[in-house]
């Protein structure tokens, strides 16, 4: 009820606050980027050019202090099992754990067990660096390919593409996720059976995507090096938390590596999903991701809400995607090595909080996350920015910068942000048709032609945005990136009284898939009343038409 009336005072003042702009709120206050701005280690976060005030502010605290998100911060890090629908915990933050912490689950402190995995996975890491792992005809290995997808996928995936200036040069790591078998079969190209492992990413080990293209590898495998089944255990390991199906498929139980029902798919990165992340960079370089996450645990958990990054994160996308109803978010990093970033996001953010009933199992009051969209700097501004600037759909952004790249290359990086902080600017300011004019009146063109263009050359502004700036993208700072956006993500759905940690809404479409590939696979195409008339006829022109039968 409380929660109700600061959601009503929001929609009130945003009513007030919304009949200026961004821009005349910085007119009207100097000092705007020091109250609006705030910075955890590495990571500065400028939220001044959103359209707030000290009183926006207070409001999003005052529903965040109602919402009960300082106890619900508690119950997730504790351990209760606040994944209702499925029982379960939810604790990536146990991953990133120092070993001398203690928390226990269902009466046993799950620390020791984390740590156990983490040193199994160095001693892997070791031996496949040093040479020492050999494969059938005793060469050591020089390529891996993580078979996975979602979030045994994107999260490994994006990091090892993010910090591939600290990938060992004697591996080369490769990412399979896609049913669609290009994929596979041009990675295949690229190895040999000899020298390369094979990474089984999968919480159950029975999705679709990665068992069909775990068991082509397999088959592949076996047929090119032409040994027998023994061989797999050199070429094969898996991270799952279904022991027995890592077993059946052929691999060894010391190249399982276990994972707890508590690690939610999209969570699971700092887990030994993670695996494909320590082969390329090394261990070394995976703990530094794992203690710029627990970093940032650290001050979610204890910092004030006022000065707390991830929950001010999240009000903000609260206030943008609730009360200045924008229903698109672009994460834009100005950095190409964050380039696969937004689609890491999409499934944290979209997976976790694009739902439609709350935790009673009632619709839910408000709309819940943002249609997450993105792509790196400066590509965008040659495609899509003209979208941003001057279409009639609003969209709110994340900039993410660094300040110091990883490459050496001169006369890029002062060009690269000199753009990153003019879009930012333009998008907030916009030009009014007078200033349109006056650019105009400066040029030679004749009068009738300045009014004509006028109106094409003004721009609404007014587009929120958040600035994160990073000094650099090293290991820790990625991790501590990470986790921000994952304790925002919670901290939205607590507002929001959802559950963020289950994903029903994944299923209805692989339970038909199974109905409509057993009519493909059978080649008699579409049983009778089974389909709409679209799909029926679809089915049969696909099995007419189809000349090759693999
Ligand atoms: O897309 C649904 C989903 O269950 C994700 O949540 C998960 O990350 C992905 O599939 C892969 O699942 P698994 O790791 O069990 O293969």
């Amino acid at each position: 009820m409380a929660m109700e009336l600061s959601w009503q005072e929001l929609e009130q003042h945003h009513k007030l606050i919304s009949e200026g702009s961004i821009a005349e709120l910085f007119n009207k206050d100097k000092n705007r980027f020091n109250k609006f701005s705030m910075r955890f280690e590495g990571i500065l976060l400028d939220y001044s050019k959103n359209l707030i005030d000290e009183t926006t502010i207070k409001l999003l605290l005052k529903l965040a202090a109602e919402s009960n998100l300082s106890e619900w911060r508690e119950r997730i890090f504790s351990g209760e099992k606040i994944n209702h629908t499925e029982e379960r915990a939810v604790l990536h933050t146990a991953l990133r754990t120092p070993k001398t912490d203690k928390l226990i689950v269902d009466g046993e402190n799950i620390i020791p067990q984390v740590h156990s995995v983490l040193e199994q996975m160095e001693g892997f890491v070791e031996k496949i660096h040093s040479g020492e792992w050999q494969g059938f005809s005793g060469k050591r290995i020089t390529d891996i390919i993580n078979i996975g997808i979602g979030g045994s996928d994107l999260g490994p995936r994006m990091v090892v593409n993010a910090l591939h200036p600290w990938q060992s040069p004697n591996i080369t790591s490769h990412f399979v996720s896609n049913l669609d078998g290009r994929e596979l079969s041009d990675t295949l190209e690229r190895v040999e059976p000899s020298t390369t492992l094979f990474l089984i990413a999968s919480k159950t080990f029975t999705t679709l995507e990665t068992m069909t293209n775990a068991t082509t590898a397999r088959n592949w495998f076996l047929q090119q090096s032409g040994s027998s089944e023994d061989a797999i255990s050199n070429h094969f390991a898996a991270i799952s938390t279904n022991i027995d199906e890592c077993l059946k498929f052929g691999i060894a139980r010391d190249s399982i590596f276990h994972f707890w029902d508590w690690v939610g798919g999209r969570y699971s990165l700092w887990s030994a999903i993670g695996l494909s992340i320590a082969v390329s960079l090394g261990m070394k370089q995976f703990r530094k991701l794992l203690a710029g996450a627990h970093a940032m645990d650290n001050h979610f958990r204890e910092a004030p809400l006022a000065e707390n990054m991830p929950l001010i994160l999240a009000l903000l996308g609260v206030w943008n995607r609730n009360f200045s109803t924008i229903e698109s978010l672009a994460i834009l990093p100005y950095e190409s090595s964050l380039n696969l970033f937004p689609s890491y996001l999409q499934q944290l953010d979209m997976e976790s909080n694009g739902k439609q009933v709350d935790r009673a199992g009632d619709s839910v009051k408000h709309q819940t996350s943002s249609l997450l969209w993105g792509e790196s700097g400066s590509n965008g501004q040659h495609s899509f920015f003209q979208f941003l600037h001057q279409s009639q759909t609003r969209v709110a952004i994340d900039f993410i910068g660094t300040i110091n790249p990883e490459h050496k290359l001169k006369g890029h990086h002062h060009k690269l942000t000199a753009n990153m902080l003019a879009q930012s600017e333009a998008l907030m300011g916009g030009r009014s048709i007078e200033q349109a004019q006056q650019g105009l009146a400066t040029t030679d063109l004749p009068s009738s032609k300045q009014q004509l263009l006028a109106p094409y050359k003004t721009f609404p502004g007014n587009t929120p945005s958040n600035m994160l700036l990073l000094d650099r993208l090293d290991p820790y700072t990625l991790g501590s990136l990470i986790a921000l956006y994952e304790h925002k993500v919670f901290a939205q759905g607590v507002i929001w009284n959802i559950n963020s940690f289950d994903q029903m809404g994944v299923e209805l479409g692989k339970e038909l898939a199974k109905e409509v590939q057993y009519e493909l696979e059978s080649g008699n195409g579409a049983r009778k009343n089974q389909h709409d008339d679209s799909t029926r006829n679809l089915i049969n022109i696909f099995l007419e038409r189809r000349v090759s039968r693999h």
